[in-house]
């Protein structure tokens, strides 16, 4: 490897280094789907899990689900089934590991997995035209997730 690729190297692992206390995407546990273990190790914010799920480039939640406690939401979709109740139909680990990769829970799901880095189909280098060579990030982040969870975590029967 140059000179100049390892700093390059170095500067991309730089700035995807998420906080010491995260779990990767890669090093996520699923059991049946479930991801008993916080990503984060802190409580996440249903605030900010609100912002994530009603933001277009961010979870965009609400592009598929409809959410009754969101009622400022124009269009929301139909795709998935309304996230109202959630809470009392799955437990926490269970709602982390649909948030974070709903691939584990549902087969061959619609809904985006959220907390990956494997597995794309990669969009082309637009400079070479070949293959993305570096892992893409994950479309959230462990805290990101976390927040969403907190807010999900409000939705019961
Ligand atoms: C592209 C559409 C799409 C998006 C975006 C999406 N989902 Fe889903 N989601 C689905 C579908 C479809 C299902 C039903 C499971 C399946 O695939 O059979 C589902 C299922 C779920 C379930 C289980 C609901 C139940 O009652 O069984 C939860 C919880 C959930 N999604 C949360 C979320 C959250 C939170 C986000 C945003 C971070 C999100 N989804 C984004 C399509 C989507």
């Amino acid at each position: 490897m140059t000179r100049r690729r390892a700093l390059a190297v170095a500067v991309a692992l730089a700035a995807a280094a998420p906080a010491l206390s995260e779990t990767m995407p890669e090093a996520v546990q699923y059991e049946k789907g479930a991801v008993a273990a916080s990503l984060t190790g802190t409580p996440g914010n249903p605030e900010a899990g609100v912002k994530v799920m009603t933001t277009n480039a961010l979870g965009n939640c609400v592009a598929c689900h409809l959410v009754s406690a969101l009622p400022d939401v124009p269009f929301p979709g139909d795709i998935g089934p309304a996230l109202d109740g959630a809470a009392s139909r799955y437990s926490e680990a269970q709602l982390r590991g649909i948030i974070a990769n709903s691939k584990h829970t549902f087969e061959g799901s619609f809904m985006p997995a959220f907390y990956k880095t494997e597995g794309y189909i990669r969009p082309g280098d637009a400079y070479s035209g070949k293959a993305a060579t570096e892992p893409l990030p994950p479309i959230l982040t462990a805290a990101q997730i976390e927040d969403v969870l907190a807010f999900v975590l409000t939705l019961k029967d």
